[in-house]
């Protein structure tokens, strides 16, 4: 269960919050590292999730709580320096850019509690879930029409403008739209998403490796500027319009990276008719490819990672990868159902660091 961030509020500031808002994280089924190319992808939101309570102040000052992280207050006008209150200066400043008209109280001054119980930097996207709550909490206040891909893309812009990681639109997109116990399938270029229903005899464990994603911005916006580099030579727009037969254009590195995305691709559409069919031993299978591909082409796992789904296998999972941008973080299998509690025991006993996230 998630702490009430209205309590927070009430004994950090001894005062009642103007707005409160839920948004939760999410898991990727499978389809990483294509979002940014265009190209398609199937997370699942989870039941863990980020809260956050807001009230306008006329303070100049952004005055935060959490039990997160440090660094209570700043400036409202302050420049962006890398502390979790820059989330807060960006959902203010891209919610007032994008409804020009609104009362704009909240750059006066804001006070916000966010309580969480999702793991940070772990791969299940509380970036995108921190974003999507203080947007809607906002939005409860100025009461715009924000449509759930209007909500999806300001998020991003904070990301891209006030974070500094060039994500994608997935994990903005499944925490704004996606249904829980729903997969989410969404092909970025058409702007399409499908929701479907998830496997009635067999469900997803996610549990983090202990180890925390490192490096993880700069190598991100690495492997962005790999894909764009592979197109320019394809002379494609994105790596969504790459195939096979024109990997011979490519070498090293970018052929690796687009080898993966052509496939990764491939792989959601496979799993979206597996999913529809009930066909659990595609979909798995799919998911163990994803991850081969993931480590040997992306170059986005770790020992860790490769080692926690090794193991896995062993323990006859149906299917499992690493999920998210890769970097250490999490995992996700795909187990029968009720199995998934003790093929977590087992994985611990060897994987002392692991923790169990969640059960979809
Ligand atoms: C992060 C980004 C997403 C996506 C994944 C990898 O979660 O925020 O946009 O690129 O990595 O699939």
């Amino acid at each position: 269960m998630i702490n009430s961030s209205k309590a927070l509020f009430q004994k950090t500031f001894n005062d009642k919050p103007d707005s409160a808002s839920f948004a939760s994280g999410r898991v990727n089924l499978i389809g990483d590292h294509t979002d940014y190319n265009d190209g398609f992808v199937m997370p699942t939101p989870l039941s863990l999730g980020i809260e956050v309570s807001i009230k306008s102040t006329k303070s100049g000052l952004i005055e935060g709580k959490t039990d997160l992280f440090e660094e209570t207050s700043c400036k409202i006008n302050s420049r962006v320096n890398g502390s979790w209150l820059d989330f807060i200066k960006g959902a203010i400043k891209v919610f007032y850019e994008e409804f020009p008209n609104c009362s704009k109280k909240l750059e006066e001054g804001i006070k916000v509690a966010v309580t969480s119980n999702l793991p940070s930097g772990s791969g299940v996207s509380s970036s995108a879930a921190l974003e999507i709550a203080l947007l809607r909490a906002i939005n409860k206040i100025e009461n715009q029409d924000l449509s759930e891909i209007k909500l999806a893309k300001l998020a991003q812009k904070i990301e891209h403008n006030f974070i500094g990681t060039m994500c994608g639109l997935m994990d903005q997109m499944v925490v704004s739209k996606g249904i829980m116990n729903k997969a989410m399938f969404f092909d970025i270029k058409n702007e399409k998403t499908l929701n479907l229903s998830l496997f009635s005899d067999y469900e997803f464990l996610i549990v983090h490796s202990g180890s925390q994603r490192s490096l993880s911005t700069s190598l991100y916006n690495e492997r962005r500027k790999e894909c764009e580099e592979a197109s320019k030579i394809l002379k494609i727009k994105n790596l969504r319009e790459a195939e096979y037969k024109m990997l011979n254009q490519l070498k090293g590195k970018l052929l690796n990276r687009a080898r993966h995305v052509i496939s990764e691709n491939k792989r959601v559409q496979i799993c979206l008719s597996a999913l529809q069919n009930n066909d659990s031993q595609t979909f798995g299978n799919e998911m163990f490819e994803s991850h081969i591909s993931l480590s040997e082409d992306y170059e986005v796992s770790s020992d860790l990672l490769d080692n926690i789904i090794k193991k896995a296998k062993l323990l006859k999972v149906i299917g499992g990868r690493l999920t998210g941008a890769g970097f250490g973080g999490c995992c996700v299998f795909l187990t029968e159902k009720e199995s998934s509690k003790n093929i977590f025991k087992f994985l611990k006993a060897d994987f002392k660091n692991l923790s169990l996230v969640d059960i979809i």
